[in-house]
């Protein structure tokens, strides 16, 4: 008997369970093959008793539509940063990575697929270096990995993040206001842009372009004549002014190492206010909303896809890589090469000139627009 051990890491994404379920369907067509969970990401193993769970065809039946992550998921602490009370209560982080990699091989674990973004791939090439057969699934519905053309659950995260444009705009209108909507997606404006070009909003905020509060005012107050109009502004959480920082909060959760952002919708409010905007104004966050609930049908397919492919590379060894979507083909990439640069917008995508020609404001300097 072989075994492949499935771990879900970082923050949830709608696909989770369908790249579960294609796991182990491909699986139950090889003889000798069993699957299994590790609950909570890396935590199922490292957790005394340890909390695995076999994966049947029954057991994933039906999941591929259902949100978030049979396995349950943690984006804090892990082997490497392993959170441990001090007796005078404080917290530290040990590293339990070669504890963790020779359970893993008591138990006869011959190979992991660890789904997930960045943070989670990082993990994946540490504990490959240290000599665990394992493959990345790339997960984030931010959409910042460069190795791959898409990632499952961005697509649904836009059609939420468009929904809920479409439900503003006409609010919006009704009492001639601006609504600020926020959006999730990290130091990446992917979901943000595709929200504003899908919606039609008039200015969109992303971290990659810090922007100028006078144009942004500027382009608003163009919308209003004698005190009427409306506009929908969507700001991307990472979003800056181009003399400011990102807004986050402090961070107090134990192992917890990503920066906690939000709060940008109300910055900006207090911001346009203070340089003189007058019409109403509102603020809608939509946070955990845009990663909660059913994957559309694209996100589907494409984690059945890369589920498939990565227990595929399992069979050829193909270790030390990360499944990759390069249309029309799912290829390997070495876990180095798929984590070593994020994916950012920049002037010269086609999606933000596309923005710029629907005259979507993007709150830069109008020079640097037009030139563009
Ligand atoms: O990386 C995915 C993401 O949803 C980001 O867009 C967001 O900043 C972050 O996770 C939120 O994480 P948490 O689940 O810790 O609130």
């Amino acid at each position: 008997m072989k075994r492949v051990m499935i771990v879900t890491g970082g923050g949830d994404c709608p696909g989770l369970n369908a790249v579960i379920r294609a796991i182990v369907k491909r699986a139950s067509q090889e003889k000798d093959w069993e699957v299994i969970g590790s609950i909570q990401a890396f935590n199922g193993v490292l957790w005394e008793p340890s909390e695995l769970k076999v994966l049947t065809t029954e057991v994933v039946k039906g999941i591929h539509f259902q949100g978030g992550t049979i396995l349950e998921t943690t984006n804090k602490g892990g082997p490497f940063a392993w959170p441990v009370k001090n007796k005078d209560g404080t917290w530290t982080t040990i590293d339990r990575s070669d504890e963790m990699i020779r359970k893993i091989q008591y138990l006869g674990i011959d190979a992991v697929i660890n789904i997930g973004g960045d943070g989670s791939q990082r993990i994946s090439q540490a504990l490959y270096e240290k000599g665990l057969n394992i493959i990345g699934v790339p997960k984030t519905i931010d959409n910042d990995l460069s190795s791959t053309d898409s990632t499952f659950g961005f697509q649904t995260a836009v059609e939420i993040s468009t929904e809920a444009v479409d439900k503003l705009v006409t609010t919006a209108a009704s009492h001639n206001r601006v609504f600020v909507m926020e959006v999730m997606g990290r130091y990446a404006g992917w979901i943000a842009l595709n929200a504003a070009v899908a919606g039609g909003a008039e200015v969109c905020l992303v971290p990659e372009f810090p922007y100028d509060i006078d144009i942004v005012k500027q382009k608003l107050e163009a919308r209003f004549k004698r005190g009427r109009g409306f506009a929908v502004v969507i700001a991307s959480e990472g979003a800056k002014p181009k003399d400011g920082e990102m807004v986050y909060e402090e961070n107090t959760e134990v192992g917890y190492e990503n920066l906690k952002l939000g709060g940008i919708a109300s910055a900006l409010i207090k911001q346009l206010k203070k340089a003189g905007f007058e019409p109403d104004m509102r603020e809608t966050v939509l946070g955990h909303l845009q990663r909660g609930g059913v994957p559309i049908a694209y996100d589907r397919v494409l984690a059945a896809q890369l589920g498939v492919k990565a227990f595929e590379m399992v069979l050829n060894e193909d270790f030390g890589k990360m499944v990759a979507y390069r249309h029309p083909y799912f290829v390997a990439v070495p876990l180095l090469e798929a984590v070593a640069k994020p994916n950012l917008l920049t002037l010269d995508n086609a999606l933000v000139k596309t923005a710029r020609g629907l005259g979507i404001s993007l709150g830069i300097d109008r020079e640097v627009e037009l030139k563009k």
